[in-house]
């Protein structure tokens, strides 16, 4: 089984600090960006766009992905990859063909995630799940940091780590909300192997020793399950 990880997600960083908040989590360990891009038309809340991405891109080497919690995200994809996404996490609900979307995003050299609100179902998954690079289950709904983490969302998780599972194939399933030193078990005993986690990371004082005691709670964790495929 490949070891837990988190990546922090800037959200919640003090945005005039940027550049020093992502080398503080880079230096604890982080390997991943989380980057949440809000239209204010999929979600009631307005982030920021590609011109950040393209500074944070200029301030680290770690990989970056966006999540793009905006309506027609195919007609951004072209921009968020010039200013420097690794990866594109789009939402099932966003788009039509989810499978045309996967096609587009590796035609354009990135890696391609699903981000699943909710209160979407997860069987369409058993159809795309093998083209794709990671799922994030959404463990609050999208828009906004430091919101409390949903328990029905956790049978996403659990479903999709079975799916997985049955399809011999490891996704990387990440959870996206809510989650902090009290819920991140829950979130890895259903299966989930990467921690979104912004708030409870940027709103310390030490953004690094909040990385630090997270990654380090989630790999002594018990709670991690049996069946996973690799
Ligand atoms: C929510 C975003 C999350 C959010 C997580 O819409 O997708 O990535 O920043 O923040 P916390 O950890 O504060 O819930
Ligand atoms: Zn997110």
């Amino acid at each position: 089984m490949a070891a837990i990880k988190i990546s922090p997600s800037i959200l919640s960083a003090d945005f005039s600090r940027l550049g020093e908040q992502i080398r503080a989590v880079e230096k604890a360990g982080a390997e991943t960006i989380h980057l949440d891009i809000m239209d204010g038309h999929f979600v009631p809340n307005i982030s920021f766009g590609p011109p950040v991405v393209r500074s944070i891109r200029k301030a680290t080497g770690l990989r970056l992905w966006s999540h793009l919690m905006i309506e027609e995200p195919l007609r951004y994809l072209e921009a968020f990859r010039k200013a420097g996404s690794d990866g594109i996490l789009f939402h099932r609900e966003s788009v039509g063909d989810a499978a045309e979307m996967i096609r587009r995003i590796h035609d354009m050299g990135m890696k391609a995630g699903i981000a699943i609100n909710p209160g979407t179902e997860t069987g369409f998954l058993k159809d795309i799940l093998s083209d794709l690079e990671a799922v994030l289950i959404m463990t609050v709904h999208p828009g906004f940091g430091g919101q409390t983490l949903i328990p029905e969302t956790l049978v996403h998780i659990r479903e999709t780590r079975r799916l997985a599972a049955a399809l011999s194939i490891p996704p990387v399933i990440g959870a996206d909300g809510g989650i902090d030193l009290d819920t991140l078990r829950k979130v890895i005993h259903a299966g989930a192997d990467n921690l979104v986690i912004g708030s409870a990371i940027f709103d310390r004082e030490d953004p690094a020793e909040a990385f630090r005691e997270l990654l380090k709670a989630a790999r002594q964790s018990p709670d991690r399950p049996q069946h996973d495929t690799e």
